[in-house]
């Protein structure tokens, strides 16, 4: 680039004639050619920058956004950089870009430089820092969650191994194993839960060897299996699991959560059996008793509602929602 610079702009005479000769040879482009004789539409990049240097942040932007020229500049694909028109500002990208360099300009001119000290050596925001290779920087949870609200679980799956095999390896999105669990018991928290099952099987295709996805696919299985097919089924699986992972296949908190969400659906004898199965577990937890006591309220199990909330008021004096209701349910 330097070379080609330094010949048309150090051969006057010569450059003028080529620039009149691709004028001609492209009727009403005003920059057919390449490189262009002068920089003629600079409003955020110094007016006395080279060419080489003008074409050293360009590619930076088209690394940083993973995109070509074309992305922000009038010019068809495949043709020769002498047909674009540069100075035009008719794309809306390229005028986004100005914006942006004010703010990276901002960023780093005023926010940073005014922080009480920096970090040694001070770190720089380029694009690159929120680009990644995208042209819109987002992340991999919402790109997903996009996907489903538009297609749902099969979309959801389809653009997850589209950007797994785009981007796996890059440091455009984060494929770590934690994702697809997060996304998994995000789905079944909003009562998806056989999407949730579906992605948590996706997760372990992934990672099949991963301790902590295999057991995230496993109490996904067993809350499928308490809604699809009921309590039996659901305590089954749960007792299969425990021989697979003998440090239990879930917590006293999955297990419990498992069971509000059961009670969210009205599923009330799928929550009484797994906080039943949780009380198995945890004998001298506090909090079982009370979820367990609520159930059965809910139930209108009065008497079961009673014992449950004494036992826990027993393990826990300070559980003064047990105090409150035990009060109710007694009156
Ligand atoms: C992300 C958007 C973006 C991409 C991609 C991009 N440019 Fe630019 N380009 C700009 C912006 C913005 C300016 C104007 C800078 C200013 O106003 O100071 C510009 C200005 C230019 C100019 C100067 C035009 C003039 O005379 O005023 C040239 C030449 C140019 N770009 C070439 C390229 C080339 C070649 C590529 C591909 C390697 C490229 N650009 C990729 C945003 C982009
Ligand atoms: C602090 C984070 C950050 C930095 C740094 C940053 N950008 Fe952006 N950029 C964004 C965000 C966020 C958007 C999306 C805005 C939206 O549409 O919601 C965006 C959008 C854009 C777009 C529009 C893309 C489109 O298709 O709509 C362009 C072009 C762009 N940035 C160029 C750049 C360039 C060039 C730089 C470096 C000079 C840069 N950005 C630096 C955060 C950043």
């Amino acid at each position: 680039m330097f070379g080609l610079h330094q010949v048309v702009r150090g051969k006057g005479a010569a450059a003028a004639l080529a620039f009149t000769a691709a004028t001609i040879a492209v009727p009403g482009t005003m920059h057919a050619q390449f490189p262009p004789d002068s920089l003629v539409n600079l409003q955020v990049l110094p007016q006395d920058i080279t060419f080489r240097e003008l074409i050293g942040v360009m590619r930076g932007f088209t690394s940083a956004l993973g995109v070509r020229c074309q992305y922000c500049h009038v010019g068809e694909a495949g043709q020769p950089l002498s047909t674009f028109d540069f100075p035009s500002d008719a794309r809306e990208t390229k005028r986004k870009a100005r914006v942006m360099v004010r703010m990276v300009r901002s960023i780093n001119g005023e926010h940073l430089a005014g922080l009480e000290s920096r970090g040694d050596p001070p770190v720089t925001v380029e694009c690159a820092t929120c680009h990644r290779g995208q042209p819109r920087p987002r992340m991999i949870d919402d790109v997903l969650r996009e996907a489903y609200t538009d297609g749902g679980i099969h979309a959801m799956i389809a653009r997850y191994r589209e950007l797994h095999g785009q981007y796996y390896g890059s440091h455009t999105f984060d494929f770590r194993w934690f994702i697809l669990r997060n996304l998994a018991n995000e789905l079944a928290g909003t009562g998806a839960v056989s999407d949730g099952a579906a992605l948590h099987s996706l997760n372990l295709e992934f990672f099949p060897d991963n301790p902590m996805v295999r057991i995230a696919h496993a109490v996904a299985s067993i809350e499928s299996a308490l809604i699809g097919s009921g309590p039996e089924a659901g305590i089954a699986r749960f007792r299969e699991l425990q021989e697979q992972f003998p440090a239990g296949p879930a917590t006293e908190n999955q297990l419990n959560s498992m069971g509000y969400r059961l009670m969210g659906r009205e599923l009330l004898p799928a929550a009484i059996e797994i906080f039943k199965l949780n009380v198995e577990i945890h004998p001298q937890s506090a909090n079982v008793y009370d979820s367990l006591g609520e159930a059965y309220m809910n139930n209108g199990d009065t008497d079961l509602a009673i014992r449950n909330y004494e036992r826990s008021l027993e393990l826990n004096p300070e559980n003064t929602n047990a105090v409150q209701i035990l009060e109710r349910l007694r009156s």
